[in-house]
């Protein structure tokens, strides 16, 4: 399932109904969960490697990208987490939510650069099919 555009249009909604009202930025945020939920879902071998030990030897470049996906694993539960645990009734005072959501954003912005070709490729792919519908093959 292509979920790589619903993740980020959920992010920047769920942002912005900050300024709204709490209940829709915890409507916006739950539906956020799932997606994430979703998008490391279809991608579980990726994942599953990123959570194991390397076992080899790897270049500068992979073990950077993988540190980066490492942390982006790691903000996006404690984000979820920490709003969950907000809804809960925990007071803001140890800012653990915000700070988590905020450092997310910005492991976010580092994951697009990394992961831009495949993205591209993707978007491309989509464009072309809705351009040629009797082109269907994948
Ligand atoms: C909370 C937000 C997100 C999390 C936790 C997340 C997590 C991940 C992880 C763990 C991977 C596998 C990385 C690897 O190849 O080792 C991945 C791949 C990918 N992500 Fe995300 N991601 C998030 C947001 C986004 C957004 C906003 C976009 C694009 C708009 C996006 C697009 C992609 C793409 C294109 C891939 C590579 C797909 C593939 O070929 O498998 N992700 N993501
Ligand atoms: C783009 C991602 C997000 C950002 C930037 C963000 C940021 C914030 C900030 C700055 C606050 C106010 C400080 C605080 O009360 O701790 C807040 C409150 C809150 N957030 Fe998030 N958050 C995000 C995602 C989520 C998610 C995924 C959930 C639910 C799982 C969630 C649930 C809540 C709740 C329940 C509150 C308290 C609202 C209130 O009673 O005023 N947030 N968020």
């Amino acid at each position: 399932m292509r979920t790589d555009l619903p993740v980020l249009a959920m992010l920047v909604l769920c942002w912005l109904m900050l300024t709204v009202a709490a209940w829709a930025h915890l409507a916006t945020g739950l539906v956020l969960a799932v997606v994430i939920g979703v998008h490391l879902r279809t991608r579980w071998p990726q994942v599953r490697a990123l959570t194991r030990g390397t076992g080899r030897s790897m270049s500068v470049r992979r073990l950077v990208r993988r540190a980066a996906h490492r942390l982006l694993l790691a903000a996006a539960a404690a984000m979820i987490a920490s709003g969950l645990a907000r809804w809960a009734g925990v007071p803001a005072q140890d800012a653990w939510h915000g700070t988590s959501s905020y450092t997310l954003l910005g492991v976010v912005t580092v994951h697009l650069l990394l992961v831009r070709r495949r993205l591209w490729i993707r978007l491309r792919g989509r464009q072309a099919r809705n351009e040629n519908p009797g082109n269907r093959t994948s």
